[in-house]
């Protein structure tokens, strides 16, 4: 278990575009949350190497993944750990994009305990802390709360955030603005203010030394 990211606000990037709306809306969150005084972790999902699932339910409940090591791994350990949890996806088709999706389907252990052939409901694994959903999508307003459009993104989050026990501090879902790429105040107020809220919630671990033996993996900054 890597215990060294206790006190950490753990932010999933699931945006290929490093300068895209939702990397930029992330990244406004992940600076308040450190200015705040949060350490902050950052993954790039598409830049990690993580192998489907291949549906064996070996990992549950608690158990590794049997695919050979990899990112998906690295990753769930992360999540595991966090305190806070920031999730941000375009919206894809009316989901999270599907990068995202295969590294949550790698790690369902990581949000909860799931005993399988029994009647007991899975036990979420990371109640009373906060989380926050961030997407972005070409349909303007009104038009992204529709359930086929970005608002079917932060459902699909929120289904495995819920599972996890999560409380969700709050969301931000980005149409197309108006000004092109540009990102108005009122998104950028309200993604300082997340920010603010998250760092609030976790354990400040200003000095914390990382020993973790395993290299971060590509798309992991710390
Ligand atoms: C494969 C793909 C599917 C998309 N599906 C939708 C969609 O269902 N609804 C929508 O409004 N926008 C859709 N978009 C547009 C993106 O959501 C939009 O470009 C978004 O701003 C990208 O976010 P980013 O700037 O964070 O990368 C899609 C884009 C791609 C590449």
């Amino acid at each position: 278990m890597n215990e060294q990211n206790r006190g950490a606000v753990l932010v999933l990037n699931g945006s290929p575009r490093k300068n895209g709306v939702t990397s930029s809306i992330l990244r406004m969150i992940a600076e308040e949350a450190g200015s705040a005084g949060a350490r902050v972790e950052w993954v790039d999902v598409n830049s990690l190497s993580v192998r489907p699932c291949i549906g064996c339910l070996k990992c549950r409940p608690d158990k590794k993944c049997i695919l050979p090591r990899d990112d998906g791994h690295r990753v769930g350990e992360l999540i595991e750990t966090c305190s806070a949890l920031v999730v941000g996806t375009p919206t894809y088709w009316g989901n999270m994009s599907g990068t995202l999706k295969i590294l949550f389907d790698r790690n369902v252990p990581a949000f909860e305990h799931y005993v399988l052939n029994t009647l007991r409901f899975p036990a979420p694994k990371h109640n009373g802390k906060k989380a926050a959903i961030i997407t972005a999508s070409l349909a303007p307003f009104p038009f992204n709360q529709l359930s086929s459009q970005s608002r079917g993104a932060i459902r699909a989050v929120k289904t495995v955030l819920n599972a996890g026990g999560f409380d969700i501090a709050g969301t931000i879902n980005v149409p197309l603005p108006k000004e092109g790429a540009v990102i108005g105040q009122r998104w950028a107020a309200k993604a300082k203010a997340l920010g603010r809220s998250l760092a609030g919630s976790v354990a400040i671990e200003r000095n914390g030394s990382l020993q973790n033996n395993d290299e971060p993996a590509g798309g992991i900054t710390r």
